[in-house]
Formats: structure tokens, C-alpha cells, sequence
């Protein structure tokens, strides 16, 4: 079996799909694959159509290879591909839309609406505390909480730089703690706490050395557990997701009476052996190889 791992692309998550194409190539080494990696650019279809892979094991974060667009290319080149497929990759990315699907499906999410880039710099669109985020972008790039008593927008909002969109998501911020849940296929795996010393679970808190700690399992009430990992499991289905996805939730336990709230499904969740989904299944006894080689089998297109 030949397996084409798809990293890197030209996403703002380029540096963090590098990392999770280079261990999931390592990975499915050790379990047997006979592996080649492509650093993804547009002529992609033309490797691809050369190189006649087997499998494609998608290792891409972010714009392009998270949104159904590579799902798109793959779906139409006949190549089985990991994880979700075009539409619950596109709705998953666009995380409005996928709070519409989660009201449908009875998933608790923030209330959040669409604005553009200029509207959200121009002041409070929401009474604080809200979070500014671009609405299809992942690893928490371009995110800002406006707390109580700022009076005004994040700055970053009007630089001519910014490249993350014009469409914006403003979200009531939810006070509380960040729990996370992986899905395999029919199966919520764990929740894990994912603490920080930093102002929230920024890009810098993700992926610099310490600047956050998982505790899993995560220390809350049994009844939360069981609901974290029920909801995880609705929200990958209420999007269609297919492989491995991972939920990310907000746990309020102080206002509102022990309330879940679901952020959004993350299609193409992080792949290095330390990163949320591949610690939660070593902690069920299934090592990042065998992860990895689970995803490639339960490819399809
Ligand atoms: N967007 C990053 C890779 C994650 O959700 O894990
Ligand atoms: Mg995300």
C-alpha cells in the first residue's frame, strides 16, 4: 500500500501541518506503509496524478486542505483520503454555519454572528465579553477576547496585513474551562483539560514548549465527562464527519449551572504523537501508529 502524505500547503497553519505530516509519515512507517510526502502547492493534482498513491493520508490544517477543497480534488482523482469529506469539511471550517447545524442537532453552542472585518474594528459590535475570530481559520490564529471595560475592538482588526478573511465571527465569550474530546469513528474517546498560564489557549499556548498543559483525564464531575463525550460524538455526526475529529468545548461552571458549550469540530485535528487526539487514544491503548493506520484503512472517497 502506497500512501501519499499531504502536509504543509500555504494555510497560516502551514509550520503546524508540517509537524503533523512529518509524525504521521513517521508513524505510518513503523506500522508497515510504504510511504512518499508531498509539500503541498497547487500542482498537486498533477503529483498526485504521477505519483498514483493508494491512499492519500491528509495531513493539512487550515484553508485549502480542512475546508473540502483537497476533499474535492481527491473525490474527483478517485483517491481514498483520511478523515471528512467535502461537506463536513466545509461546514466544520465555517464555524457559523456549523453552530447553525450544532442548534439543529441540540448542541449548545456560544451565540455568535457574522460581521465583516471592518464592522467588528469599528466598535462594540456585542456587549463584552466577546471573542473576535476570523470565521475559517484554525490553531486559534487571528482570535482576541475584548474583555469587560475595553473600549475598543482589537487593533489587529485594521491592519492592512491581516489575511485571515473579511468575514468575522464575534462569540459571547463563555467563562470557564477548555475541554477538548476526540472522535474515532462511532467512539468519543476522552475529555481532556487544556490549561494555560498565558491570557487563553492562544497560537503561542498551543504550540510553544510549556505554554499549556492537557490533563487527561480532565478532573470534572463524572456527569460532565459522559455528557462532553456524548455531545463530541453528535457534533461529528450532526456535520457528517467521517475518521478522526476532534470537538472543542467550553465548560461553564459558574453562571450559568454547569453548562457545555461545543466551539466548533475540528476536521483535520492536530497529528503529532503529543498533540490532543493522538494522547487521548494512547491513553485507550492505541498508539499513534496504529491510529494512523486505523485512518488509512477507514479511508475511502
Ligand atoms: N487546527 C489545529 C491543527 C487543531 O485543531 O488541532
Ligand atoms: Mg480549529
Amino acid at each position: 500500500n502506497r500512501i501519499a502524505v499531504l502536509k504543509g500547503g500555504w494555510s497560516p497553519e502551514r509550520e503546524v501541518s508540517l509537524n503533523s505530516g512529518a509524525a504521521a509519515a513517521k508513524a505510518l512507517v513503523e506500522a508497515g506503509y510504504d510511504v512518499f510526502e508531498i509539500d503541498v502547492n497547487r500542482d498537486l493534482g498533477q503529483r498526485l496524478a504521477e505519483a498514483k498513491p493508494d491512499a492519500v493520508f491528509n495531513a493539512l490544517h487550515g484553508q485549502w486542505g480542512e475546508d473540502g477543497c483537497v476533499q474535492g480534488l481527491l473525490e474527483i482523482m478517485g483517491i481514498p483520503y483520511t478523515h471528512s469529506g467535502v461537506l463536513a469539511s466545509s461546514l466544520a471550517m465555517d464555524k457559523q454555519r456549523a453552530k447553525a447545524v450544532f442548534e439543529d442537532a441540540n448542541i449548545p453552542s456560544p451565540f455568535g454572528k457574522i460581521v465583516t472585518r471592518a464592522e467588528a474594528a469599528g466598535g462594540h459590535v456585542m456587549e463584552p465579553p466577546y471573542v473576535v475570530k476570523p470565521n475559517a481559520q484554525g490553531s486559534s490564529v487571528g482570535v482576541y477576547i475584548v474583555r469587560k471595560g475595553d473600549n475598543r475592538p482589537p487593533a489587529e482588526l485594521t491592519s492592512k496585513e491581516w489575511a485571515l478573511g473579511e468575514e468575522v465571527l464575534v462569540e459571547k465569550f463563555i467563562p470557564g474551562r477548555e475541554l477538548t474530546v476526540a472522535v474515532m469513528g462511532d467512539r468519543a474517546l476522552c475529555v481532556t483539560e487544556i490549561t494555560t498560564a498565558l491570557a487563553f489557549y492562544d497560537y503561542e499556548a498551543k504550540y510553544a514548549a510549556g505554554g499549556s498543559k492537557h490533563v487527561l483525564p480532565a478532573d470534572v464531575p463524572q456527569d460532565i465527562t459522559e455528557r462532553c463525550l456524548d455531545l463530541a460524538l453528535r457534533a461529528h455526526n450532526a456535520l457528517g464527519c467521517r475518521g478522526v475529529s476532534r470537538a472543542d468545548f467550553r465548560y461553564d461552571y459558574e453562571t450559568s449551572g454547569e453548562q457545555l458549550y461545543c466551539l466548533e469540530v475540528n476536521t483535520q485535528p492536530g497529528l503529532t504523537a503529543t498533540s490532543l487526539a493522538p494522547e487521548q487514544a494512547a491513553h485507550l491503548g492505541v498508539s499513534f501508529p496504529a491510529l494512523c493506520a486505523w485512518m488509512v484503512e477507514d479511508a475511502s472517497c
